[in-house]
């Protein structure tokens, strides 16, 4: 059977106001112009990874609301499969207060709603035998996703972690993940107790990880694994707005896993796809492959 790729995570309605810088704590400043856009990094995800492998799945939770209601006409405009998409009655759907400011950069309070009410149970019901790569992030409940992981490993599945927003991961949950794929801020966070982001990698690599992936912004990425290390330069883009770039990143990198293969190739891909995307608005501004694919012809250090 040809195998489809599935991520598991949140959908939220992003609510953006782009101002010249963030703001302090108890300051008020006048921004620019407010947009609302789809987002969650589960869903954004999704729809990178769909932009490049077109069998992509999404699992999620949704309130039974509008705001809900308008989200899921949405990807199914968008060719995605939201047949494991849960709605949940007593909850509104996942909601982001997003503020950019003038370099792109963000700052961003998520109200996860119905993403939270996803349970170990709706794992079970999964089969997950359909799926080669299987991603998840952690604006889902926690058991649930531990639950996902084993249950995705157990059916042969290759599997990836966002570990954002960040906090301590069990070992039990660390030992099913195949590719983490961490900020440098992430990083530290998931793995307390070291000065620097590669012995906190080769740390998680101890408790089971297979693959670190530290994502550095306009700097690229660093891959970390049992092998050694291997530095993946960024291409030099005019950004303009950063949300949503690393679930881009990660959304593609399992596209390119499914499509080549190759741990290298599939970097190589992810980076620019998300060079691509910062220089739209709006967190799923992620573009086609055949775009992605010029892109990289156009750089021959990022060709595969
Ligand atoms: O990673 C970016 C995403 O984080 C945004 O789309 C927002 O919804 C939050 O989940």
């Amino acid at each position: 059977m040809k195998k489809k790729i599935l991520v598991i995570g949140s959908m939220n309605t992003d609510m953006v106001v782009k101002t010249p810088r963030i703001p302090h704590a108890g300051e008020t400043i006048l921004g620019g112009i407010f947009s609302r856009f789809e987002g969650g990094k589960g869903a954004n995800q999704a729809i990178a990874a769909k932009m490049l492998f077109p069998d992509t799945s999404f699992c999620a939770g949704v309130g039974d609301d509008s705001m809900g209601a308008d989200y899921l006409r949405y990807l199914k405009r968008r060719r995605v499969d939201v047949s494991l998409v849960k709605k949940f009655k007593d909850a509104h759907s996942g909601v982001a207060l997003i503020t950019v400011d003038r370099r792109g950069e963000n700052a961003i309070t998520v109200a996860p709603g119905a993403n939270l009410l996803l349970s170990p149970k709706d794992m079970a019901k999964i089969n997950f035998s359909q799926f080669s790569h299987v991603a998840f992030q952690l604006e889902t409940d926690l058991d649930t996703v531990c639950e996902g992981l084993e249950r995705a490993k157990a059916a042969g599945c290759e599997t990836i972690l966002t570990p954002a927003p960040a906090v301590i991961l069990p070992r039990t949950m660390l030992r099913n993940v195949d590719y983490i794929i961490p900020n440098e801020h992430e990083i530290m966070l998931v793995q307390k107790g070291y000065s620097n982001a590669a012995d906190a990698a080769r740390a998680l690599l101890k408790k089971g990880v297979k693959h670190v992936i530290i994502t550095q912004g306009s700097k690229g990425s660093l891959l970390i694994d049992w092998d050694g290390e291997k530095r993946f330069p960024a291409h030099k883009v005019q950004a303009v707005d950063t949300v949503g770039a690393g679930d881009c990143f990660t959304g593609s990198f399992m596209a390119g896993l499914r499509i080549y293969g190759d741990i290298e190739k599939a970097i190589k891909l992810a980076t620019a796809a998300a060079a691509l995307a910062v220089c739209h608005m709006g967190a799923q501004s992620y573009r086609p492959k055949r775009e992605v694919l010029a892109f990289m012809r156009k750089n021959e250090n990022l060709t595969v």
